[in-house]
C-alpha cells in the first residue's frame, strides 16, 4: 500500500465527526497481489476468529486496516492485541461507529460479527459505500431484510460471504452432499437437521439493568427498540430475546438448517411450515425457545428440525444423541443415511448401519472469501448471500409459526400432526427428552404454531397479515434498512 493511502487510513480515523454518504461507485478491481484492507466489526466473540482468519492471510496481502466496536473495552482490546504484533508500520485504527468504517474509501471489505439485528443494515450499508462484506450467521434478523442483502449484492456486484463455514468443507460436507444427490443412497426421505446444545438459564432480572459504561447502547440497539436492558449479561445473551436475536435455532441451529438444505438441493423457502416448542425447565429472561421442532414441508422431501437447550435429563451434564450425533443433521435415504456430526465432515451408512462411506476436509472460509474479493466471481463463494438467506430464512419462518402459537396439551399436538409419521416420532422424542428433564408437559404446556403457508417467490405468507407482518422488522430511525437498496 502507498503512503497516500496510509496516511488517508489514519487521517480517516482521526476525523471522527464526518457526516456519512452513500458512495454508489463499486470498488475499484484490484490484482491479484494488491493489498486487502479489512475491517472487522463486533469482536467480542466470534470477530475474534474473524480477525485471527485475517491475520492469518498477512502474507498474501491481506490486512487488518480497521477494528470497530460500540463497547470501548473490546475495542481497545482489540486493537492493543492487534497492533503489538503487526509488523506494519501503519497501525489499525479503532471505530465505535460503523458508518465511519463505511465512509473510510481506503477500507476494501468489511467482516461482520455483530449480534443478529445489526446484520443487514450494517452489510447493506457497506455495500453502498462500495466494500465486499463477510457476515455472519444468520444474515438477517427477519426474511425480508435476507432478500434485500441478495438484491444489494447483486446490484453493486458486491462478494458477499455468510458465515457458515461448513459450506468450506469441500472434500467433506460438499463431496457428501454431490454423492447424495447422485442417487448413491436412492432418494431421500427425510432431513433432519439436530440442534442438542446445554442452553442455561441467563438469570432473571427484576428491573432495568444498568448498561455498562464501556457501551454505546445506542449504537449497540441499532435498528432495533432501544429499551431498558433487560438480561444481566449485555452480550451473548441477546440470542435468546426476540429483538436481537433468534432463538438457538438461528444461532447454533443456522450451520445445521443450511446443511440439511444443501443436501436437499432446495434454493427457495419452504411452501409449507409449522414449528412446536417451548421455554421450559426454568424462568428466565430468556424469551425464545430452548426446546422446538421445526417442520419444513419441501415437496422432495420434509425438512425436519429439533432444537434440546435442556441435557438428556435433569441428572446429566451430557446432551442427547441421535445415531451419533447432537449438533448435526442426519439425512435419512431408501437406502441408508448419512450422518454429519461436525462442521467438516460426513458419514454414510447402510440400512443396518454398516458404515459405506466418509468424507472429511476442510477449507479455510475467510480465505474463501479473499480469493473471491480478488476474482470478483461470487460463484467462487462457498456460502453466497443467497445461500445465508434462504438458510436464515427457514429460521425465522419457523420461529414466526411458533411465536403465533398456542399453548396447547400434548394430546391435541399428538392429534394435529399425527398425520406425519417422522411428525409424530419426533414428537414423541421430544416429550420423552423434557420428562427426563422433570418438565410435565400437561402443566408447562407446549406452544404449536399455526401451519403456514409460503409463496416462495415472493417471500409472503398466503392469507396470513399476522404472519406477513412478522416477515420484516420495524426499524428506529435513522437505522433503517431501506427498501430500495
Ligand atoms: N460462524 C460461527 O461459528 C459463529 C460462532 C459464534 C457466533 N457467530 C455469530 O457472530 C455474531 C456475534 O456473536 P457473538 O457471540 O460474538 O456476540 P457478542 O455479543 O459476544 O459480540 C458482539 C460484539 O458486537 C459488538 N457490537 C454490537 N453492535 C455493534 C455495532 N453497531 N458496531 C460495532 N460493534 C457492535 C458488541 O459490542 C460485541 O463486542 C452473531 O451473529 C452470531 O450468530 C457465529
Amino acid at each position: 500500500m502507498n503512503t497516500t493511502r496510509r496516511s488517508f487510513i489514519q487521517r480517516t480515523a482521526a476525523a471522527s465527526t464526518g457526516v456519512f454518504y452513500i458512495a454508489k461507485t463499486s470498488w475499484a478491481q484490484k490484482s491479484p497481489g494488491d493489498t486487502i484492507n479489512m475491517a472487522v466489526i463486533g469482536f467480542h466473540g466470534r470477530g475474534g476468529s474473524h480477525i485471527s482468519g485475517y491475520k492469518a492471510q498477512a502474507k498474501d496481502g491481506v490486512r487488518i486496516a480497521a477494528l470497530c466496536d460500540v463497547d470501548s473495552k473490546v475495542l481497545s482490546g482489540g486493537l492493543d492485541n492487534l497492533n503489538k504484533d503487526s509488523k506494519d508500520k501503519i497501525k489499525a485504527v479503532g471505530y465505535s461507529d460503523l458508518r465511519k468504517v463505511f465512509e473510510n474509501k481506503d477500507i476494501d471489505a468489511v467482516s461482520i460479527a455483530t449480534p443478529n439485528h445489526w446484520h443487514a443494515l450494517a452489510s447493506i450499508w457497506a455495500m453502498q459505500a462500495g466494500k465486499d462484506v463477510y457476515v455472519e450467521k444468520p444474515v438477517s434478523h427477519c426474511v425480508w431484510e435476507g432478500r434485500q442483502m441478495v438484491n444489494a449484492a447483486r446490484k453493486y456486484g458486491k462478494i458477499v460471504q455468510t458465515g457458515t463455514q461448513s459450506r468450506s468443507s469441500r472434500e467433506g460436507i460438499f463431496e457428501a452432499v454431490k454423492w447424495v444427490q447422485a442417487g448413491n443412497l436412492g432418494k431421500i426421505k427425510l432431513s433432519r437437521g439436530l440442534c442438542y446444545k446445554r442452553r442455561p438459564s441467563i438469570g432473571k432480572t427484576d428491573g432495568a439493568q444498568k448498561v455498562p459504561d464501556t457501551i454505546d447502547f445506542d449504537l449497540w440497539c441499532g435498528p432495533a427498540p432501544k429499551d431498558d436492558l433487560r438480561r444481566a449479561k449485555l452480550h451473548y445473551d441477546w440470542h435468546w430475546q426476540w429483538d436481537y436475536g433468534n432463538g438457538d435455532l438461528g444461532n447454533q441451529g443456522i450451520h445445521q438448517m443450511d446443511i440439511a438444505r444443501w443436501f436437499l438441493g432446495e434454493m427457495t423457502l419452504s411452501p409449507r411450515i409449522w414449528s412446536v416448542g417451548g421455554r421450559l425447565g426454568y424462568e428466565d429472561d430468556g424469551q425464545t425457545a430452548n426446546t422446538q421442532i421445526v417442520y419444513h414441508d419441501y415437496e422432495k422431501a420434509p425438512l425436519i428440525f429439533e432444537v434440546r437447550g435442556l441435557p438428556e435429563s435433569s441428572t446429566s451434564k451430557d446432551m442427547d444423541k441421535l445415531k451419533g450425533a447432537n449438533v448435526g443433521v442426519i439425512v435419512e435415504c431408501e437406502g441408508g443415511y448419512v450422518v454429519v456430526p461436525n462442521y467438516s465432515s460426513a458419514t454414510a451408512y447402510d440400512k443396518d448401519g454398516k458404515e459405506v462411506k466418509t468424507f472429511k476436509g476442510n477449507e479455510d472460509h475467510f480465505k474463501n472469501f479473499i480469493t473471491a474479493c480478488r476474482t470478483r466471481n461470487k460463484d467462487d463463494l462457498n456460502a453466497d448471500i443467497l445461500e445465508g438467506h434462504l438458510s436464515s430464512g427457514l429460521c425465522h419462518t419457523a420461529n414466526i409459526s411458533y411465536r403465533l402459537g398456542k399453548q396447547q396439551k400434548p394430546d391435541e399436538i399428538k392429534e394435529q400432526i399425527k398425520a406425519d409419521k417422522f411428525a409424530e416420532e419426533s414428537f414423541g422424542r421430544m416429550t420423552e427428552h423434557l420428562a427426563k428433564n422433570n418438565v410435565d408437559v400437561t402443566k408447562d404446556l407446549l406452544t404449536l404454531g399455526p401451519v403456514l403457508k409460503m409463496d416462495t417467490t415472493t417471500e409472503r405468507f398466503i392469507d396470513n397479515d399476522k404472519a406477513n407482518e412478522m416477515v420484516k422488522d420495524k426499524y428506529r430511525a435513522p437505522f433503517v434498512v431501506p427498501d430500495e437498496v
